[in-house]
């Protein structure tokens, strides 16, 4: 039996949306162990970090805070300190023979079996290792049928669901009010093995949650008070799903492995299973539009461009509670480099897709990632790269270094050979182009009244520069502001009215009039001649940092 009481555990998430996902789920199946949640990893009995492996950068971000506890427990602090999600996993136990002070490991298709890793550390100290490690290894992806039948995460997925009133997501303290945004997970794992990838290998391979249980989960996250729902998955228009092939002891269908890009015919539609019905992401997307009246915003992340149908985009016009915003990695505009990614599409059809999405919807928000100095790399590829970006006029992008990943195949196969100043400058020349294309695309908004989600008052650390691209943010001193997005995910500020209170707005979805914008920013003012009663209030928190305003600090 797990030890329950009143031990106190600190999380903290690194990395992607399917983390702070997973680290909800985590802090759901703990406090329903009796374990409460603190801020301060100094005051913690448990300190656990839900890492990230995607970068090297990301990785030592972790190991610091773990050499820093490790100074901590060699001067008698008695801390458990857990390492869960991708680097325990595609580290595994040799983290434990590197840093001894790390009691408990735990990969992200493991995490179930957390309660039982962070008791049995609890209990003793001289557990024995085999009893501190909770990995996949490769084995998810060898015995993938079986691993999918008995998925016992599905079981943590779905135990969320009956909870929608828990702490939002991500962070490390928790804010304890009702969430009004959610991440749904849709799939899990990913087939694609682009070759810098270390998703594959630490997420295992692709596993589709059967329609009617992502369904369920979005009414009952819509019935909780949630207004916006973001599905999650690597490849999210891959969700394929084939009905009547396994069902679960309770009749219920149970997940099921995903047939990846082999099932999806060039032209994008996927195609059907010897007769079987299936439920694409259309019909999915098309399920939860039509089942859920009272969720406002749909979205959903990440898209890859090849296989992504016209189906899609038709339910995306004619769905309006579907926002019209797509993320779909680029990665690189050179052919060339596309193929040594294994990306499986040229830039000719990422922009062929790019077209098709705008004749659809002709107001669609398009976000996207590229990587700057994959191996063999030149200057022509990078200026290819620099003529996309301006072509597809992204309203945002997350520009990456290629950072070189153990067990991938461009580790194994690809010297990593472009020097670290080269990659430096063509980050930097990529985000200032980026820059300059973001403000075009967020000045068109200026005069139009939007409709905008708020999260919360606006981060005041906001206001400063972030690296060397000025914000043009500046928060009036003894004004409140608020933040929060469009449905085309841009980032927009406000000033809450004199006579108004912050939980009056959170979580709402209130019209917005753009009067000016920077590259990041539009700035607008509340159109609403009187604010909207507080019917629930919910706890008010800062709004989480954005994503583009993390991906501008130049480091
Ligand atoms: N190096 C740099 N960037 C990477 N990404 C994934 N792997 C690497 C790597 N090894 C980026 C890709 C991906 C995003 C989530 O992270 O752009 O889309
Ligand atoms: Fe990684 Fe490629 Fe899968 Fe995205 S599609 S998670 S980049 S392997």
């Amino acid at each position: 039996m797990p030890v329950t009481g009143t031990r106190t555990v600190y999380l903290q998430t690194f990395g992607c949306q399917m983390n702070e996902l997973d680290s909800e789920l985590v802090r759901g199946q703990l406090a329903a162990l009796g374990y409460s949640f603190t801020p301060d990893a100094d005051a913690a009995d448990v300190v656990l970090y839900n890492t990230c492996s995607v970068r090297e950068q990301a990785e030592n971000k972790v190991l610091s805070r773990v050499g820093k506890i490790g100074i901590r427990k060699r001067e008698g602090a008695r801390v458990v300190l857990g390492l869960i999600g991708c680097l325990a996993e595609r580290e595994g136990t040799a983290l434990l023979r590197r840093f001894p002070q790390i009691d408990l490991l735990c990969g992200p298709g493991e995490l179930d079996r957390l309660p039982m890793l962070i008791d049995n550390a609890l209990k003793t100290e001289t557990v024995e290792a085999a009893d501190r490690v909770a990995l996949a290894g490769n084995r998810s992806r060898r015995t993938a049928t079986l691993a999918a039948a008995a998925d016992n995460l599905e079981l943590l997925d779905l135990s969320r669901a009956f909870d929608p009133d828990g702490g939002g997501s991500g962070g490390s303290g928790g804010t304890g009010g009702p969430r009004r945004s959610a991440y749904v997970r849709i799939t899990r794992g990913c087939n694609k093995f682009c070759t810098y990838c270390v998703v594959p290998f630490t997420r295992g391979a692709e596993v589709h949650r059967p329609p009617d249980a992502i369904v369920l989960e979005c009414r009952r996250l819509a019935d909780g008070g949630v207004v916006e729902i973001t599905l999650l998955g690597q490849t999210v228009n891959h969700y394929l799903y084939t009905h009547g092939v396994a069902m679960g002891v309770n009749g219920q269908e149970v997940p099921q492995v995903g047939p990846g890009g082999s099932a999806f015919t060039r032209s994008g539609g996927p195609r059907g299973a010897n007769g079987r019905r299936v439920t694409t992401f259309a019909d999915l997307l098309g399920r939860i539009h039509e089942e859920v009246p009272s969720l406002q915003r749909l979205r959903f992340v990440t898209c890859y461009t090849r296989d992504f149908g016209d189906d899609i985009l038709r339910v995306m016009r004619d769905c309006p509670r579907i926002c019209r915003y797509l993320h779909v990695p680029v990665q690189s505009g050179s052919d060339r480099i596309l193929r040594l990614m294994n990306r499986g599409y040229t830039s000719g059809e990422y922009l062929e897709f790019i077209d098709r999405a705008r004749d659809l919807l002709p107001d669609v928000s398009i976000a996207g990632d590229v990587i700057v100095g994959f191996p063999t790399e030149t200057e022509h590829d990078f200026g290819q790269t620099a003529d996309l970006l301006g072509r597809v006029r992204f309203k945002n992008n997350f520009i990456f270094k290629y950072s070189p990943r153990p067990g991938t195949t461009a580790w194994d196969r690809l010297p990593d050979d472009v020097p670290t100043d080269v990659k430096r400058r063509r980050n930097n020349d990529l985000l200032a182009l980026q820059a300059g294309i973001s403000a075009a695309v967020h000045a068109e908004q200026v005069g139009r009244t939007v409709e905008v989600f708020v999260e919360g008052v606006s981060r005041k650390g906001a206001s400063r520069a972030a690296g060397r691209v000025e914000l043009g943010w500046e928060r009036p001193r003894g004004r409140i502001q608020m933040s929060g997005r469009t449905a085309g995910d841009l980032i927009t500020v406000f000033d809450l009215p004199q006579d108004g209170k912050p939980e009056m707005l959170q979580g709402r979805i209130v019209p917005v009039r753009v009067l000016r914008a920077s590259a990041l920013v539009l700035f607008g003012r509340l159109e609403a001649a009187t604010l909207p009663p507080a019917k629930q209030p919910a706890a008010v928190h800062r709004a989480r940092p954005s994503s583009g305003i993390t991906q501008l600090e130049i480091s």
